[in-house]
């Protein structure tokens, strides 16, 4: 009976001890999703607000080759007026300085087939195009971000910080003939690309109502929503939807719903 009893109180012993463990693992485990989240905890909010960022305070971006063909795509928003809907969009591919080896610099949000490049907002605008059959406009600098990552997201920093306004050589011809736009832009330190709002600034759009579209690598929408309504007030601005940079390429239903819930078909 004794040794019944020491054996029963050895086995409880052992199981405590196995479950014991088995909770510090799991807690781990959590821990270690947190630890992603970690990953997102170093990331320090820079006053761009919800900015992604790693711990040396870079946008966390997904890293892809680039490849050598990026030019600024055309445009057809040329004042004909085809459609009512203008797609609006900037992109970093198609706003940088590719140089001839461009193969070498490892860059983010570049997307590859054959040899063209897209950016992830071109993606997008064009699944926005092939839905609304609207008229696609590429907002373009005139002086280029550096071809090299960092480059741009220093250069980045310094314009947000500026409050500048980069100069752009792209212009719609007759912003008149639509009413509605469908804005697209990556999320650059927690809200809009400066040259986005230059172009914002640029027109009036006053009475037309803008959808907004952002991509990014993990701040969605940031505060960009809240900064487009200060700038056009007097806009209606609709529900946005966020894409994650890496999820572009496969994003054409989502665009799709979104585009169709949003009644600007209608
Ligand atoms: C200058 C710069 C700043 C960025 N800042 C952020 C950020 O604050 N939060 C975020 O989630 N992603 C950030 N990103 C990542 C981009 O938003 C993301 O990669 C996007 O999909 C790029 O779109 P694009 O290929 O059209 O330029 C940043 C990228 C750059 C180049």
């Amino acid at each position: 009976m004794e040794r019944k009893n020491s054996t029963k109180r050895i086995f409880t012993v052992m199981l405590s001890l196995i479950l014991l463990i088995g909770a510090t693992a799991c807690g781990n485990s959590s821990g270690q999703s947190e630890g992603g989240q970690d990953t997102i905890g170093q990331i320090e909010d820079h006053s761009a607000g919800d900015s992604t960022v790693d711990s040396a305070g870079e946008p966390v971006v997904a890293e892809r080759e680039t490849g050598t063909e990026a030019e600024a795509p055309e445009n057809t928003a040329d004042g004909v007026g085809t459609s009512n809907i203008l797609i609006a969009y900037f992109s970093r591919v198609g706003n940088m300085d590719f140089d001839e080896d461009i193969d070498a610099v490892t860059s983010a949000s570049v997307n590859m087939d054959g040899s063209n490049v897209s950016g992830n907002a071109q993606l997008l605008a064009e699944m926005a195009q092939e839905t609304t059959g609207g008229d696609l406009f590429f907002i373009e600098t005139v002086e280029k971000y550096p071809a090299e990552y960092r480059g741009t997201t220093d250069q980045a920093k310094t314009e947000q910080n500026d409050d500048a306004r980069p100069g752009l050589s792209s212009h719609v011809e007759n912003m008149d003939v639509y009413d509605t736009i469908v804005l697209i832009y990556p999320n650059w330190w927690g809200t809009l690309p400066q040259p986005v709002v230059t172009f914002l600034e640029e027109y009036d759009f006053s009475g037309k109502t803008i959808l907004p579209l952002c991509t990014h690598e993990g701040s969605k929408m940031g505060r960009s929503e809240s900064d487009i309504a200060s700038i056009c007030p007097e806009a209606q601005l609709l529900d946005g939807l966020s894409v994650r940079g890496s999820d572009a390429g496969s994003a054409q239903t989502e665009v799709e719903e979104w585009i169709n819930n949003s009644g600007i078909l209608e």
